[in-house]
């Protein structure tokens, strides 16, 4: 009897990691060029199936034969249409492997994975984003999210800084965004060019442009590590309670369910409590910032 018992349930943990561990074979729709080294790719999953995401989770890509990697999901649920959008910068086997496929070729997808943002908590209250480069990417799922459904939200607010002009990403979007009345949106590169009218500079010299009333305020920064403690810096000498800071915080992953230990900062598994965190929940690991 106790080793039925025992069977059942090592059956039934081998059945829960087959559903995590094994991908769907999914189909890509669409490849569009952003830059030099990003590229979007259209993503259909089997059947119609919908990835039933929230804004900031992720997926593990497979190249087959190549291996997998965690990319976040940078369209909003709210404009799924039965495909999701993936933005992938090339950086090295797997990337470089996706980087070389295009429509009707075929890839590996798990999930979605992780704690997304909390878009519940958001509603009533004003939004600030601010991405950095490749940041854009999960920010863009939440954002489009926020203005599907502008009612719910006060003042949207978006800071985003690039290294250089031919860097910036979604540039379409960029400026659909820079035209709407119920949008602020300030763009800043760290070097210009020949071309280039806007603020030069970090994305702290965004800053001092912007008025925000603290008390009604949530701030969203996702961007290179190197970012995040200048950003910090700015949000909090803004006012904004470190609980209403959400960052996404990458880190080295491999199996993406909790189960590998490779994402882990202090005794946090960053794949299943993050990659979406408050700013007060992380502040007291070491390893987190
Ligand atoms: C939650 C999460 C979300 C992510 N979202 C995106 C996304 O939307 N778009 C995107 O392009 N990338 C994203 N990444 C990073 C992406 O997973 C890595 O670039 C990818 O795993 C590299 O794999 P590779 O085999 O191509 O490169 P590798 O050959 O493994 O490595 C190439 C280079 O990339 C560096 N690298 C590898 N993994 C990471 C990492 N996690 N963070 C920083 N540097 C890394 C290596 O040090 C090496 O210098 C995300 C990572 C995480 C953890
Ligand atoms: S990636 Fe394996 S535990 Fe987080």
């Amino acid at each position: 009897m106790i080793t039925s018992t025992i069977l059942q349930h090592n059956g039934g943990q081998q059945s829960v990691n087959a559903v995590l561990f094994t991908p769907e074979l999914a189909r890509i729709i669409e490849v569009k060029q952003l830059t030099a080294l990003e590229k979007v790719f259209t993503i259909e999953l089997p059947k119609g199936k919908s990835l039933g995401h929230r804004p900031g989770q992720f997926v593990e890509v497979s190249a087959l034969g190549v291996g997998e990697a965690p990319i976040s999901i940078s369209s909003s649920p709210s404009r799924s249409n039965g495909t999701f959008e993936l933005c992938v910068r090339m950086a090295g086997d797997v990337t470089g492997a996706l980087h070389r496929l295009g429509p009707r070729d075929r890839v590996g997808i798990r999930g979605p994975f992780g704690r997304g943002f909390p878009i519940e908590k958001f509603r009533g209250k004003d939004v600030l984003f601010a991405p950095g480069g490749l940041g854009l990417a999960p920010l863009r799922s939440l954002i489009n999210q926020v203005l599907d459904e502008r009612a719910h939200f006060g003042r949207v607010v978006i800071l985003y800084g690039a290294r250089n002009p031919s860097e910036l990403l979604f540039k379409d979007e960029l400026q659909q965004w820079a035209k709407r009345e119920d949008v602020e949106l300030h763009v800043t590169v760290d070097r210009g060019d020949e071309n280039w009218t806007g603020n030069t500079g970090v994305i702290t010299t965004l800053f001092p442009k912007i008025s925000v009333y603290p008390r009604n305020t949530v701030a969203v920064t996702c961007g290179p590590p190197v970012m995040y403690r200048f950003v910090l810096m700015e949000l909090l000498g803004k006012g904004i309670s470190e609980g209403n800071i959400y960052l996404s915080l990458e880190r080295r992953m491999k199996c993406g369910v909790g189960k590998c230990g490779h994402c882990q900062i202090n005794n946090v598994y960053a794949c299943q409590s993050g990659p979406v965190f408050a700013y007060k929940e992380i502040k007291g690991l070491e390893e987190a910032l």
